[in-house]
């Protein structure tokens, strides 16, 4: 029987993931002083039980003053390693490939946590314990009004930044991940410097695209060389801004290209979140809106990619995956909306009818293998999950 596309394995430099399905990096905002708690091992943890590829943690900031909020996660010291170690070991224990988001949130650093209301720090958050502190960029003009003004980044403190992240990359490395993904989308420090709205500067770090692009490379090039040859690195985009004057698809087939002659080795093609508080609030969306991004950045870059948003239902993630779209594709909110996502969707894309849960987790596997039969006899019912 021919294996659905969707679980075939995908193989990058020495790592291969069982199958093209990967867990969207998703900020919890849970994290106290940049340190993994229990949360964070049972949020992750529960995706490599539900039969992810490769299980991604969210944006983790190579500075304290890197975090979007207090509540993110850091490896801007040795004493943050040691839990997230334990959340990758547990990762690959359970069939997935740990992978970690290094970030630094630039002018969207010093922000409430969602629930509080996903903007600038408020009186009530300072009362809450959330004070704001100092934020940086490469110009220094605020997301929107009401917002922290940034300082602009001098050189000195660029070459700083760039030893923060291979200080981090050195740290993910410690806590055993296997891939790695620079965080260059949705407005935060890199992709400011990417896009022409926020960057300004007159120095070799702004002007023309290759001035935009220098440092977000310059990140890729340190981070390339302090990750193991071995693994695999992604870098995620937004693929366009969505806004008059910013970056547009041409600009993001560019800058794939630059990083991938740099060593990077899939792009994650994401969009939006220059301004504003939302990821890709600007973009108009639909299911798998940023497929296209993903499509024509692998096609016109000649890179790997990642296709992610709103893909819901096996059969639109089976397809770009068919299509040659993608070469894996993430999920994010669904995943929060059904942890086992991908054991759920080999059911409904293969056409086996016995060994069902053969890939489950033997512990639940077991179990539902042998209720299965009984069930069928049931009066009226029909299987939940399989087409037809
Ligand atoms: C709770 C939450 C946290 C997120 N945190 C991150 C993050 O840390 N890094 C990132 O690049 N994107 C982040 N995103 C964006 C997701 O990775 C994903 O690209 C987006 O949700 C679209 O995919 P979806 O429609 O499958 O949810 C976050 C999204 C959500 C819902």
């Amino acid at each position: 029987m021919s294996q659905p596309p969707l679980f075939r394995p995908f193989t990058l430099r020495g790592i291969t993931a069982k199958n093209r399905i990967l867990i969207s990096p998703m900020c919890q905002y849970s994290a106290v002083d940049g340190i993994a708690s229990d949360w964070h091992l049972v949020h992750l943890g529960k995706f490599a039980q539900g039969g992810a590829g490769i299980v991604m943690v969210e944006a983790t900031a190579v500075t304290a003053n890197g975090r979007i909020t207090h509540g993110d996660l850091g490896l801007w010291h040795d004493g943050q390693i040691k839990p997230l170690e334990r959340i990758a070991a547990f990762l690959r224990d359970n069939g997935a490939v740990p992978a970690i988001q290094l970030a630094h949130a630039g002018r969207k650093a010093s922000m409430q946590r969602p629930w509080y209301g996903n903007a600038a720090l408020t009186a009530e958050d300072r009362a809450r314990g959330d004070q704001p502190w100092p934020i940086v960029a490469p110009s220094p003009i605020p997301m929107e009004e009401g917002w922290l003004t940034p300082q602009e980044l001098s050189e000195d403190e660029l070459e700083r930044l760039l030893d923060a992240w291979r200080a981090a990359t050195l740290r993910a490395v410690e806590a055993g991940f296997e891939m790695l993904e620079v965080h260059c989308a949705h407005g935060y420090l890199l992709h400011s410097f990417l896009s022409p709205l926020s960057n300004m500067r007159t120095d070799q770090y702004g002007g023309d695209r290759a001035g935009r692009m220098r440092f977000p490379l310059q990140v890729i090039e340190t981070v390339r060389a302090a990750w193991p040859d071995t693994l695999p690195l992604s870098v995620r985009v937004s693929s366009v801004d969505g806004v008059e004057g910013g970056i547009e698809l041409a600009d993001s087939v560019a800058f794939a290209r630059e990083a991938k002659a740099r060593g990077a080795d899939i792009i994650d093609c994401s969009s939006g979140g220059l301004l504003g508080s939302a990821t890709a609030a600007r973009i108009p969306r639909g299911y798998g809106f940023q497929v296209p991004f993903a499509e024509s950045i692998r096609r016109e870059a000649d890179v790997p990619t990642i296709a992610v948003g709103l893909i819901l239902h096996p059969d639109q993630a089976e397809k770009v995956v068919e299509q040659g779209q993608a070469d894996l594709v993430g999920i994010g909110r669904e995943a929060l909306f059904d942890p086992n996502w991908p054991l759920h969707a080999q059911l409904e894309l293969t056409e086996a009818d016995d060994q069902l849960f053969a890939d489950w987790p033997k512990q639940y596997g077991w179990w539902l293998e042998r209720r299965e039969p009984g069930l069928r006899k049931l009066d009226g019912w029909k299987l939940p999950y399989r087409r037809g």
